[in-house]
């Protein structure tokens, strides 16, 4: 067996070091135990690398073989959970190599030719969340096409539109639910964006200077499939950013928290939807917890969970923005904090994301429940004011008799279309029998048939568009 100086950790790097690590030391130090998640992108940016240096005859054919056979026989046992992972080799890089030189002697000792773990675990992380995002833009369409569908079912489902969580104006709740979709479909750009930038080639910088080695960046990059839309290999320009920045991951982050402060507003909505007070919907049975105490309680624990997990997000995406602020270029060990922030990001939306494609399409509406809290508010009021300005009443002065109409009908405890024609006239006399048309609730959605309005009109055009898109 030949000696591998990654075996003795005390020693790996150099025979400078003349004392052993503290326990505590390499327990603070060590990253194994959470970046043993980035094994499959080390072993297949490691072969990416192995291959480039076979091509180049940097290491001989004879090397590169034992290198893929090694990597692979890693590979197998890493999945069938047989790896022994060491503390003491603190990071997944380690692991791996050491691993790999015990199996395959002097040739793995030769994969690090070139290379450094600062351009390695940059391109390692690259690679992960770059499949990850893409995960996660196919969870979104599935998010947007559940919402698409319930609103398509929805579209003349009216319930009052708020402002200040006062009744404003009817609209239909499939507007409603398409205003969720524009949401999310801008988090799916924004996502698609953060994964081209991070879908770059840092290998080759090494440490930070880069090497002198005559490595083919644009070949291993290819081979990881980091290239544009037009095939071109992605490689990052220049050494000391690519081993230092994490901005990537800092603007997946920040994406990845707008989209849930997006599913935070929606469950915000759900849980009120959801309440006694208002009654608008249901939620199945299997998104709900029942109380300890009180028998006959039914809580939106989901809805109210992605609410509190939003926190956790915005917080992670502090934590990155801070790990970065202050650190000289190029690599700093900081940087090893990157991972569990950012790999809780990715599990906190990619759950939530799966989670809401069930329970939106599970959303039980109550229409009339919506309909009745919709007559309650006057929510119909601008429509009597529009109406007047159409029988030549400048806006302002409409608004002004609107008022006292309302008031009026708040003394009598009625909405503004139980109040007798005579009644409705004593407020201005343009006001004749057809205005019981634009007082109704379908009326008001009906007369909004402007691109972007709630009549169901516009919504089921927005609908066809979204399937279209979609
Ligand atoms: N585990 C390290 C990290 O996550 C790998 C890079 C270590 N580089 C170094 N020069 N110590 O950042």
């Amino acid at each position: 067996m030949p000696t591998n100086p990654l075996d003795k950790k005390s020693q790996a790097w150099s025979a400078l070091f003349s004392e052993p690590m503290s326990e505590l030391v390499k327990r603070y130090t060590a990253s194994v135990s959470f970046d043993q998640r980035l094994w499959k992108a080390d072993i297949t940016a490691s072969l990416a690398h192995a291959e480039m240096l076979g091509t180049q005859g940097i290491v001989s054919a004879a090397d590169l073989a034992s290198i893929q056979r090694g990597l692979a026989l890693v590979r197998e046992e890493i999945e069938a959970g047989r790896f022994e992972w060491k503390l003491e080799l603190e990071d997944v890089h380690l692991n791996i190599e050491a691993r790999l030189t015990q199996l395959v002697g002097d040739a793995g000792k030769r994969l690090h030719t070139g290379r450094s773990r600062n351009d390695q675990v940059a391109t390692d992380v690259r690679l992960w969340l770059r499949d990850e995002i893409g995960t996660l833009l196919a969870l979104l369409v599935q998010l947007q096409r559940a919402l698409v569908e319930v609103a398509a079912a929805n579209a003349e489902v009216i319930l009052p539109g708020f402002t200040h969580l006062q009744v404003a104006q009817p609209v239909s709740f499939g507007h409603h639910l398409l205003a969720y979709v524009e949401m999310f479909s801008r988090d799916a750009e924004r996502l698609a964006e953060v994964q081209r930038r991070t879908n770059c080639l840092p290998l080759g910088a090494a440490a930070l200077a880069g090497t002198s080695y005559p490595l083919d960046r644009e070949r291993v990059a290819r081979t990881l499939g980091m290239v544009d839309a037009e095939g071109r290999a992605c490689v990052c320009q220049n050494s000391l950013d690519a081993v230092s920045d994490r901005d990537f991951a800092i603007e997946f982050t920040a994406a990845a928290a707008l989209c849930m402060v997006h599913f935070s507003r929606l469950s915000e909505e759900l849980v009120l939807w959801m309440s006694q007070s208002f009654g608008f919907i249901d939620l199945p049975d299997r998104f709900c917890t029942g109380s300890s105490i009180m028998p006959q309680k039914k809580n939106p624990d989901v809805p109210e969970l992605a609410r509190g997990k939003t926190g956790r997000v915005v917080g992670h995406l502090m934590a990155l923005i801070t790990l970065m602020k202050g650190q000289p270029l190029a690599y700093n060990k900081d940087n090893q904090e990157d991972k569990e922030p950012l790999f809780d990001t990715v599990d906190t939306l990619a759950d939530t994301l799966r989670i809401f494609v069930e329970l939106v399409a599970g959303i039980v509406v109550k229409p009339e429940a919506m309909q009745r809290a919709a007559l309650r508010g006057y929510a119909t009021a601008t429509d009597l004011a529009d109406y007047l300005v159409k029988k030549g009443l400048p806006f302002r002065d409409a608004h002004e008799v609107v008022a006292h109409a309302v008031k009026f009908a708040i003394g009598q405890g009625v909405d503004l279309s139980a109040l007798p024609l005579e009644a409705l006239q004593s407020f201005d006399a343009r006001i004749e029998a057809d205005v019981y048309d634009v007082l109704a609730l379908r009326g008001s959605l009906d007369a909004r048939n402007v691109l972007g309005g709630t009549a169901p009109a516009q919504v089921r055009a927005q609908v066809a568009r979204h399937r279209a898109r979609l």
